[in-house]
């Protein structure tokens, strides 16, 4: 069954793992995507592979998550080339290690700006554009925005920021038919984990007591099932929570 045949899907930091995972899941489900990443060379081969896989329009656009105007400008540049938005994954993220009192503030600006500010700039873009085809925004919290995270605290921070925001939009848009949902992975296995990998001087014993009950990892597709399940109208009564797929992590 297609669900998003006739939809017209922005995924941020779509170029990498849980992004591309959901970009082509949408796709598959008949969806036709943008995907935004900072990664532009990325983001387009991307694009072109998935229009060739699922006959479906695939667009990329360059721009930084940290820079307000061009969360802004990539928005208007994903209508533009779909003429609609009815779904909007706000996904781009970046995650950092540091002593909370040896944090660099120029750091702790970044993390914030991608992780969290990009959410909301993105998203008051995209807000006009969504309520006029009842849409809805599915927000890339974490398993750290339920659970303080040893040495990551703009990290965490950032990511229960997420939650706060996506509550706050639900439960604001909710009359006029438009959905808001977070979903809040554990670990996953993407080029994340390799980019900022956790550096040697940490005590990993305080970071792996937050490992998966289960003993495993998710793949980005179980992720991008999961995006999938809140963006279509399987969903349509769903809005304003939190959804955890992190082999119980958070559960206790
Ligand atoms: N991998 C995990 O274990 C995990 C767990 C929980 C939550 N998450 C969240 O999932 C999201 C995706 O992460 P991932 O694991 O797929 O990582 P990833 O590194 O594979 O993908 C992140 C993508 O975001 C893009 N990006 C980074 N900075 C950007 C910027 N300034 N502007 C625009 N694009 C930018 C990257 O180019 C990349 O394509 C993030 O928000 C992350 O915090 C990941």
């Amino acid at each position: 069954m297609k669900r998003f045949t006739g939809k017209a899907v922005l995924v941020t930091g779509a170029a990498s793992g849980i992004g591309l995972a959901t970009a082509t899941r949408l796709a598959a489900e008949g969806a036709d995507v943008v995907l935004a990443d900072i990664n532009l060379a990325k983001a387009k081969e991307a694009a072109a592979a998935i229009a060739a896989a699922h006959g479906v329009r695939a667009f990329a656009f360059g721009f930084d998550a940290a820079d307000a105007a061009q969360c802004a400008h990539v928005v208007e540049q994903a209508v533009g080339a779909l003429g609609r938005l009815d779904v909007l994954v706000n996904n781009a993220g970046i995650m950092s290690w540091a002593r909370a009192h040896e944090y660099p503030a120029e750091l702790w600006d970044k993390v914030l700006k991608i992780n969290l500010y990009s959410v909301f700039h993105v998203s008051r873009a995209a807000l006009p554009h969504l309520l006029a085809t009842k849409g809805n925004i599915v927000n890339m919290s974490s398993a750290a925005g339920l659970q303080g995270v040893p040495y990551a605290a703009a990290y965490s921070a950032s990511k229960s920021g997420v939650l706060g925001l996506t509550r706050s939009l639900a439960v604001e848009y909710a009359e006029e038919g438009l959905r808001v949902n977070a979903i809040c992975p554990g670990a996953v296995d993407t080029p994340l984990n390799q980019v900022s990998p956790i550096p040697d001087w940490a005590d990993k014993a305080k970071i792996y007591r937050m490992a998966p009950k289960t003993g495993k990892a998710s793949a980005p597709e179980e992720i991008a099932a999961a995006v999938a399940y809140l963006a279509s109208q399987d969903a349509c009564n769903v809005t304003g929570i939190s959804l955890s797929v992190d082999g119980g992590q958070s559960a206790g």
